[in-house]
């Protein structure tokens, strides 16, 4: 077997084999703590699942790295290598309060070139997977090329605390913006709301602050759909550092930063 196609069949039978451990725990009592701030919540299943990862990591690819958002993996400053870029749960808050609308996402790398995205929609057993060049998948079926949409008819994705106590823009950049697309959604997993770019279901993602493990597997899928992610500044996406991030269409990306983002 192929090194590529031997990382990405131990991928996918991981991320498979690590959201039945995360079922099989809706069964039982969960650790919940608080990280950053009282909102900002982490489990036991987070962490059981960044370390199912890394064992199996460790044992069968000893020379690649982890970036890991609980912190078990490697300490990265470069992505030199393979580097795999893991969020164990994305959603935690979704996985606490509502056990579902949460995902495991795992981007891997080769010397910063984003080679193999997945993200395991656990609840609804879906599993959106991408290799470079060879397109992007939902389950066994393909995922077409995005289709440019008007802005008028558009949906966006963004959580409505970055229009009320936006710190990093202007909330007056950001509403003329809400009220110009079709309609907004919050679906509280980026993860998740990158994947639904990638389909279709929504055209446009903005958020002011995500980290790599929120992104790294998405952007694989999108550039397999002819998408385009930045920051809001326009600028590529930083894969070891904190972003604002727009993932969105070809078009409306062009749009948006002619008319709302300049
Ligand atoms: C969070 C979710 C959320 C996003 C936050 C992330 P977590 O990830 O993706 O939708 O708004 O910025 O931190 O903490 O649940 O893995
Ligand atoms: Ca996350
Ligand atoms: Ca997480």
């Amino acid at each position: 077997m192929l090194q590529w196609d031997e990382i990405d069949h131990c991928a996918k039978q991981w991320i498979k084999d690590a959201g039945e451990r995360i079922r099989q725990s809706f069964q039982s009592k969960l650790t919940i703590e608080s990280k950053s701030n009282p909102d900002d919540l982490v489990t036991n299943m987070d962490k059981e699942i960044e370390q199912f990862f890394i064992n199996n990591i460790n044992k069968t690819f000893p020379t690649h790295k982890i970036l890991g958002e609980e912190g078990f993996g490697n300490n990265i400053d470069t992505l030199n290598g393979v580097v795999w870029i893991i969020d164990p749960i994305d959603g935690t808050m979704n996985f606490v309060h509502q056990q579902r609308n949460f995902a495991i996402s795992i981007g891997i790398y080769e010397n910063g070139v984003g080679k193999i995205g997945l993200i395991y929609d656990v609840v609804h057993d879906e599993l959106y997977h991408a290799r470079k060049g060879k397109g992007a998948f939902l389950n066994t079926k393909k995922i077409q090329p995005l289709k440019n949409i008007q802005l008028n008819e558009s949906i966006l994705g963004i959580n409505a605390t970055w229009i009320t106590e936006n710190k990093r823009i202007d909330p007056r950049v950001l509403i003329p913006l809400v009220n110009a697309v079709r309609g907004t959604r919050s679906y509280g997993s980026a993860a998740l709301e990158i994947a639904y770019v990638v389909t279709g279901r929504i055209d446009t993602y903005i958020t002011m602050r995500l980290s790599p493990w929120d992104f790294a597997g998405g952007i694989i899928l999108l550039e397999e759909v002819g998408g385009v992610a930045t920051t809001l500044e326009g600028k590529p996406l930083n894969l070891l550092a904190e972003n604002s991030v727009i993932v969105t269409k070809k078009n409306l990306h062009t749009e948006i930063f002619e008319k709302y983002l300049n």
